[in-house]
């Protein structure tokens, strides 16, 4: 099987990384590279050294066959790669947010449907096992109901992007699309749309958002998400939730090991024992991301996906695309918000 990685900064890092690991086992082979950062594309080669490497994302879509490729460029670029993959007949996985409008999210659903192949959105939370645990915990309501859901991702200010991008809200869709985007999709994954919602936020002092609060209703489940772009760097990146139920609390702590912890209403405390397949940590990324293993287990399901023909049924793009529009919603409720402050 032959994959190629378009964008090799910090996810796309990431992502090769994890097919490297994959590609014995997986019977792939990453046969072509594109980053338009000398730097960059160095780095990648230097762990596919029979892989040709291309400058533009553009020029591989056009002069490669490829079975799989993965684009890991800044957001604004996902969808144009996308479809000119898609219509050259290749499967694609492309990185969260899925696009950053909703006419983007109407003509990839369009492409999708048009030329049949399969995509998948990198909405890798979807596969991290402690969400994983809270998400069966819920369905099987081994501890009784769900009855609230407290959220986090906390991150200082996002510096390591190409041309700043992550500080053009145009390029990015700001905190709200970069990074709560994250916990959109798996509130949505877990408890389906809410029936309303409720933002407060702050705004760095070009006015682009770089924190959101976000109060949920899901039917009687009450949830609050949070993602800000602006601690202090002394502060490490920190994902994490508190999840009540009626017979015990589950707190996910990213920073912490062990990350998850179940305390019973007697006064017990469980730690899940959790199967990842692959658990690896690396800085090679360079990024707030150290632990390879969920986007490892993501790339391995979407690999077996194309390679066994079966249908997407984790994070599917038309998922992606809900996710960003409920996103969008509460970017355009942040700004107002903000505006009458
Ligand atoms: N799933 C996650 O946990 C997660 C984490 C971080 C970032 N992301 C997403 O991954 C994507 C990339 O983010 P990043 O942090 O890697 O950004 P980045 O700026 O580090 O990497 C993007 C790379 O694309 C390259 N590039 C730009 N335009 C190009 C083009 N036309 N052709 C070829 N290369 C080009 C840049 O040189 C850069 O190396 C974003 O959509 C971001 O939201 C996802």
């Amino acid at each position: 099987m032959k994959v190629g990685v378009i964008g090799c900064g910090g996810m796309g890092t990431t992502h090769y990384l994890s097919l490297k690991a994959l590609s014995a086992q997986k019977g792939l082979d990453v046969v072509a590279l594109a980053d338009c950062r000398k730097e960059f594309l160095d780095k990648a080669a230097s762990y596919f050294p029979d892989a040709k490497t291309y400058e533009y994302g553009m020029d591989l879509i056009e002069k490669e066959e490829l079975d799989v490729v993965h684009i890991c460029l800044p957001s604004y670029l996902h969808v144009d790669h996308a479809i000119a993959a898609m219509e050259k007949g290749m499967n694609v996985l492309v990185e969260k947010p899925v696009c950053l409008t909703r006419e983007d999210g109407e003509r990839i659903l369009e492409a999708e449907k048009r030329t049949g192949v399969k995509v998948m959105v990198g909405q890798v939370v979807r596969f991290f096992e402690e969400y994983s645990y809270l998400r069966q915990a819920y369905l099987d309501k081994r501890f009784g109901k769900l009855k609230s859901i407290v959220m986090q991702r906390i991150s200082g200010d996002v510096k390591w992007g190409f041309e700043d991008w992550f500080h053009d809200e145009q390029k990015s869709g700001s905190v709200v699309l970069d990074l709560h985007v994250h916990d959109v999709d798996f509130l949505r994954y877990m408890l389906g749309e809410p029936d309303g919602f409720d933002v407060r936020a702050t705004a760095f002092d070009s006015g682009m958002i770089n924190q959101v609060i976000t109060t949920y209703r899901f039917g009687d489940v009450t949830a609050t998400a949070e993602g800000v772009w602006d601690i202090s760097p002394a502060l490490k990146f920190q994902a994490n939730f508190r999840a009540c139920f009626e017979d015990a609390t589950i707190v996910f702590n990213g920073a912490e090991n062990p990350s998850l912890k179940v305390y019973k209403k007697d006064g017990t405390v469980e730690v899940p024992e959790l199967a990842q397949e692959y658990n690896v940590t690396s800085d090679a990324a360079g990024i707030n991301v150290s632990n390879l293993g969920p986007y490892y287990t993501e790339i391995k399901y979407f690999i077996e996906c194309v390679q066994e023909g079966k249908d997407i049924d984790m994070a599917q793009v038309g998922e992606g695309v809900k996710s960003v529009e409920l996103a969008l919603k509460e970017w355009e409720a942040a700004k107002d918000y903000v505006k009458n402050l």
